[in-house]
């Protein structure tokens, strides 16, 4: 650019491709807000999911099913506000796209022209192929998942780890299959074999990232707050713990506390003052001593 200012190119999704062919891990993580979105691009981040995760580790509900397509678009704006390399996915909520065709185009389409994401993922294999192929087709990227699906969790016996047995491995596996025919540009495998996620990442020629898929998928990825310790509800067996920010920012409010209650702040330092003249006079008009 020669003005000193370093150009910062937007990850493609024939970037990824590109990754998978290569042998070049790709990483993905969650991001729900402008600030997290300004760290994790700041990292180096290829993909941020602004996930439906946020409905529990955000927004405090029991599960993802409650989260709407408003609290979606909000998020996916505020992080779109802050992203410049990362390609952004916006997740799209239970029910927002399992009615039909046309309800799937029209708020992948909301997600993707209002939100402003780079993408659009949706959970399910084979039974969602038809809306995949749907959105793929009206001109919006669309990334998969399938394993667990936190969404339908309750018709898969729960948050537990899938595709075990021969039979149920090739249905996972079928998935896979039945989602890169429909278009997929990546697939999210989510809780599976570590030696099934391996046979899908050989088999199909669309990245696999993993979170609980084991170390042959083709890239990985955590949600923000499982990994910076700030969702203490449950910590899944697949999730590495990096830091523990809980502690540091309740540490920080408590010494805010501590603080204020002994007039350790503000200090001069985070005070505003007046010329001295000005507070004489002020004080003689008002009276005060
Ligand atoms: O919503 C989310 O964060 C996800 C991840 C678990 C992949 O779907």
């Amino acid at each position: 650019m020669g003005s000193g200012s370093e150009e910062i190119k937007k990850l493609m999704i024939s970037d990824l491709g590109k990754m998978k062919k290569e042998g070049k891990k790709i990483t993905m993580i969650t991001a729900y807000s402008y600030p997290q979105g300004l760290i994790v691009d700041e990292a180096g981040i290829d993909i941020i999911l602004v996930g439906d995760s946020l409905g529990m580790v955000e927004l405090g509900y029991r599960d993802t099913v409650p989260v709407t397509m408003d609290e979606m678009l909000q998020h996916t704006k505020a992080v779109m506000r802050a992203v410049k390399h990362a390609h952004v996915v916006g997740d799209m909520p239970f029910m927002s796209y399992n009615i039909s065709v046309e309800q799937a185009i029209t708020n992948a389409g909301i997600l993707y022209k209002d939100g402003g994401a780079d993408s659009v993922k949706l959970e399910g294999g084979q039974e969602m192929a038809d809306k995949v192929g749907a959105i793929v087709k009206a001109g919006i990227p669309v990334f998969g998942h399938i394993g667990l699906t936190p969404q339908t969790a309750g018709i898969l016996g729960g948050f537990k780890v899938q595709g075990k047995s021969l039979e149920r491995a090739k249905k996972v596996f079928d998935d896979a299959l039945a989602l890169e025919d429909a278009g997929v540009f990546a697939l999210i495998l989510e809780a599976i074999p570590q030696q099934l996620a391996g046979i899908i990442t050989e088999k199909i020629s669309v990245p696999t990232v993993g979170i609980g898929g084991g170390l042959y998928c083709d890239g990985q990825v955590l949600v923000l707050h499982d990994m910076v310790g700030l969702f203490k509800r449950f910590t899944p067996k697949f999730v590495k713990i990096y830091a523990d920010t809980y502690t540091t920012q309740l540490n920080a409010v408590k010494e805010f506390i501590g603080d204020v209650r002994e007039s350790r702040f503000p200090g001069t330092e985070h005070s505003f003052n007046m010329k001295k003249e000005v507070v004489y006079e002020l004080k003689k008009q008002l009276g005060v001593d």
